[in-house]
């Protein structure tokens, strides 16, 4: 099927993802100064990496209306309203808009748009359905943990990392303040989550990142900030599996 761009049914949904993106970045910086307000620095950290992820897709599908520069593009859609001072209902329902995108919304835009015989819009759909998907895997995760009670506390020892100052140490709960730059609790973070951190070094709680890790070097508590990291073999992290959710596994790597 050939049809004009300005008849298109793919030139409304670009519209309605440029809306939608917007609208998810707008979300998460307000959910970003919630959780500031809440001393959950690191997941401040996460919607506000998110919210400049969404930023980035909305450009991408911005740009894609340009043909209709200059016009007005009558919209009917749905937006959701999550409106609350829970963080963890934050998350979740993040998790839920984002799986929507990726499962339902992109995929039946990219199909439409591969119909009308607009190949770059159809492809942009489709890139961005599966970078929606892992945002949904990530706040899913991260509300599972904070639901469980264990944003800063593992049922085995675990790595944490202080997003501060990059402290590390190892053991079942996150200081409560940095060892090394004093900052509070918040700030810390699962090492398997924790931005650029090298896969043979994150190890993991969950079990999922311990695999084929090398013998490595982790400060343990006690041991933070003073004298050569503390060596340990790989088989303490192995089956440590801490209670967590098999998704949080699965997030190895790609949380930054
Ligand atoms: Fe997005
Ligand atoms: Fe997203």
């Amino acid at each position: 099927m050939s049809i004009s761009f300005s008849e298109s049914e793919t030139r409304q949904n670009l519209m309605r993802a440029f809306a939608g993106e917007s609208q998810a970045r707008s979300r998460y910086t307000i959910a970003a100064e919630l959780c500031r307000q809440q001393q959950l620095y690191a997941l401040e950290a996460v919607f506000t990496f998110t919210a400049g992820q969404e930023h980035a897709h909305g450009a991408l599908f911005w740009k894609q209306l340009q043909p209709s520069s200059g016009t007005q593009v009558p919209l009917q859609a749905d937006y959701p309203v999550d409106v609350t001072n829970d963080v963890s209902q934050l998350l979740r329902q993040a998790q839920q808009h984002e799986y929507a995108e990726a499962g339902s919304i992109y995929p039946v835009f990219a199909e439409a748009a591969r119909q009308e015989g607009f190949s770059q819009a159809a492809a942009l759909f489709q890139s961005v359905a599966p970078i929606e998907q892992s945002h949904g895997d990530r706040f899913g995760a991260l509300a599972d943990l904070m639901e469980q009670g264990k944003l800063f506390v593992s049922d085995a020892a675990c790595g944490w990392m202080c997003l501060n100052c990059g402290h590390i140490q190892e053991s079942p709960e996150a200081p409560k303040t940095c060892p090394t730059c004093g900052h509070p609790q918040g700030y810390f973070l699962r090492l398997e989550l924790a931005p650029y951190t090298l896969p043979q070094r994150a190890g993991g709680c969950t079990g999922a990142g311990a695999r084929g890790r090398p013998a490595g070097s982790i400060r343990a508590a006690g041991d933070a900030g003073t004298g050569p990291p503390v060596r340990r073999s790989a088989s303490r992290f192995h089956g440590k599996n801490a209670g967590l959710p098999r998704e949080t596994g699965a997030l190895f790597g790609v949380l930054f």
